[in-house]
């Protein structure tokens, strides 16, 4: 027992991390919190009323505990909106990866996410266990509100400055995000490529600084990485890239195929296909984003423009063009199934 599992209840101390943009699964999050760890549904692509139902699924099938992902900042670099002729502009640069894959461009929209406020407001009112942030620090009300509810709230740091922000705002534990994680780069004090710092160096900075529960998050994949990240200062571990390899996430069968192939030793960080930086294993449409002038566009434009690709890729089973998030440790994935990937994590702790 430490801080940390005290605060949720946990018997170890484990979080499966959050995956967004459709890549979470309710079962998933289910096996994880009755086994006794954090499950977390990452939510930040649905709309308010969907994570209100969310929130009661996920309850109808678990006491355990779990946390609800958001995205604190909905967008960047703009104003989430954009005119018809800028956005033909857009689709322009994306036509030729249209063409090879025989898609039509998505369809002119004014706004291009959801809001987080809205998002907020609506998981708050649902009350699950946790409400996880990234890309942020929500405001002093919020969290002010979630500990009336006793929900309890998950800040997310990539520096050392970001840590003091949120420990300064009153979030009850802090996940500390290194550079080798799957996933995108959650930074919000600099851009995500100056706040590029291994778990090694980060993880004891941040609990060294401050006093709030600290979790370690990228490049965990067994029970070796859960020792040491605990021996770093850490009091728990958030577990992305392996649990994602498990049948049970809402991944593709391809995708997990992929993170168990040799192709998986290689990973790159790209704004290719969101706009916000993230890590992936390289392909053929992260090569052409990034040669290409003119992309990417910023987030959530990127997104809102490389769905159909995605979906597109995925049906074809099309690795050249499906988003293939991957952290470092890859490599080290054993286990097909979470039970197993569960059992292996905490070896250490019965
Ligand atoms: C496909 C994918 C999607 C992710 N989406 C989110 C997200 O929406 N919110 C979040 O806080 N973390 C997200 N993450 C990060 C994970 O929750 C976790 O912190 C990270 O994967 C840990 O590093 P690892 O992959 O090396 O284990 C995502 C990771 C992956 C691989």
């Amino acid at each position: 027992m430490n801080r940390f599992t005290s605060l949720l209840s946990l018997k170890y101390p484990i979080i499966q991390g959050p995956f967004g943009g459709g890549l979470s699964n309710i079962n998933l999050v289910k096996i994880v919190a009755d086994f006794g760890g954090l499950g977390s549904f990452g939510a930040h692509h649905l709309p308010a009323e969907k994570i209100a139902t969310l929130v009661q699924d996920i309850k109808a099938v678990t006491k355990g505990a779990f946390a609800i992902n958001l995205w604190v900042s909905d967008h960047d670099h703009f104003t989430n909106s954009v005119t018809r002729s800028h956005y033909q502009e857009y689709v322009d640069l994306f036509t030729p990866t249209y063409q090879r894959l025989d898609i039509s461009p998505p369809e002119y929209t004014e706004s291009f996410s959801e809001s987080f406020e809205q998002q907020l407001q609506a998981t708050i009112d649902a009350g699950p266990p946790a409400i996880s942030f990234v890309y942020g620090v929500p405001s002093k009300t919020a969290i002010d509100l979630c500990k009336q509810k006793k929900i309890r709230t998950i800040g997310t740091a990539t520096t050392l400055q970001e840590a003091l922000a949120l420990e300064g705002a009153g979030i009850d534990i802090i996940v500390a995000s290194g550079f080798e994680a799957g996933g995108h780069r959650v930074s919000f004090k600099k851009e995500a490529e100056d706040s590029l710092i291994g778990g090694l160096s980060l993880i004891p900075q941040i609990a060294d600084k401050v006093n709030t529960p600290v979790i370690a998050a990228g490049g965990i994949a067994d029970s070796r990485g859960v020792r040491a990240v605990m021996q770093l200062g850490a009091q728990g571990a958030q577990i992305g890239t392996a649990f994602l390899a498990c049948q049970e996430s809402g991944t593709t069968e391809m995708h997990r195929e992929m993170l168990f192939s040799s192709l998986a030793h290689h990973t790159v960080l790209s704004r290719a296909y969101t706009g916000r930086l993230a890590r992936f294993i390289e392909n053929d449409f992260i090569r052409y984003v990034e040669k290409t002038k003119g992309l990417p566009l910023a987030f959530p434009m990127q997104n809102h423009f490389t769905a159909s690709i995605k979906d597109k890729a995925n049906s074809d089973k099309n690795p050249d063009f499906a988003s293939l998030y991957a952290g470092q440790s890859a490599p080290l994935i054993q286990y097909s199934k979470t039970t197993d990937l569960l059992n292996s994590l905490v070896a250490d702790f019965n």
